[in-house]
């Protein structure tokens, strides 16, 4: 089984709308037609002008960082599934660590999430990875494993096969500090025969797995050959389209 490339840029909160629509503009110009999926994950303010952007490739999509799990209501200040389909938005990254950290996400609600989401056709981005302690202490493995199976297991096969999994480990975000391959590797593979565990061999196999953690231009080939790393999710490199657009070169 074939399974998709993806490389998902997450912008976080950087780019005033003006430089966001140059550096969609700059990626959607600079873009090679191939099997390789890139998905910009920009803030809100931005996605209705980049989706007019990512019409123009066919392999170009978007993303957003988030939504609430409720369909509507009085959530001040939150974003509704229904909003983000309305302005073209086909992923939505849920689970990220800074969300976990900062806006105190768990699994019991980013199953919520996760369930909104499906619910309305958007292709869930589920972030997963341990913080540095975890990984000393030898934990990181469990830890993952109970992120995915608590935001992830619930699922139906049907539904559990348009997820897109990304690990993330906290200790490699923003700090330049990459996994190796073989920590990559080691992981990516630990995640698959989760999934394989629960909803058989096919659907894993078909699972799109990400490693996100200061992966840039240097680093991305060799991180993307290994056996069970299939693309990456970008934060600093996605923020220069040349950057971005080498690491999706690295396919
Ligand atoms: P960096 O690529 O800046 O380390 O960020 C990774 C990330 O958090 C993407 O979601």
């Amino acid at each position: 089984m074939k399974r998709q490339h993806i490389v998902a840029g997450n912008w976080k909160m950087n780019k005033t709308f003006e430089e966001g629509r140059n550096i969609a503009q700059a990626i959607a110009d600079g873009l090679p037609e191939s099997d390789t999926i890139a998905i910009l994950a920009t803030p809100y303010i931005h996605l209705s002008a980049v989706s007019t952007v990512v019409q123009q490739k066919l392999n170009l999509k978007l993303a957003a960082q988030n939504c609430h799990q409720a369909k509507s209501g009085a959530f001040t200040g939150e974003i509704s599934v229904d909003m983000l389909s309305s302005v073209g938005v086909e992923y939505v990254i849920l689970g990220h660590s800074e969300r976990r950290e900062f806006f105190g996400e768990n699994e019991e609600l980013l199953a919520q999430k996760v369930d909104i989401a499906l619910g309305n056709d958007l292709k869930p981005i589920y972030c997963c990875g341990e913080g540095l302690a975890i990984r000393e202490a030898g934990n990181h493995l469990s830890h993952v494993a109970n992120q995915i199976t608590g935001g992830l297991f619930h699922l139906s096969p049907e539904d559990f096969s348009t997820v897109v999994v990304a690990y993330e480990p906290i200790w490699a975000i923003g700090t330049g500090v990459t996994a190796s391959p073989e920590q990559a590797q080691e992981m990516h593979a630990f995640i698959r025969q989760l999934i394989s565990d629960k909803y058989g061999e096919e659907i894993s196999d078909a699972t799109t797995i990400l490693y996100g953690g200061s992966v840039k231009p240097a680093n991305a080939k060799e991180l993307f050959s290994q056996k069970d790393v299939d693309g990456g999710l970008v934060g600093g490199a996605s923020l220069k389209a040349d950057d971005f657009l080498a690491i999706i070169d690295s396919f």
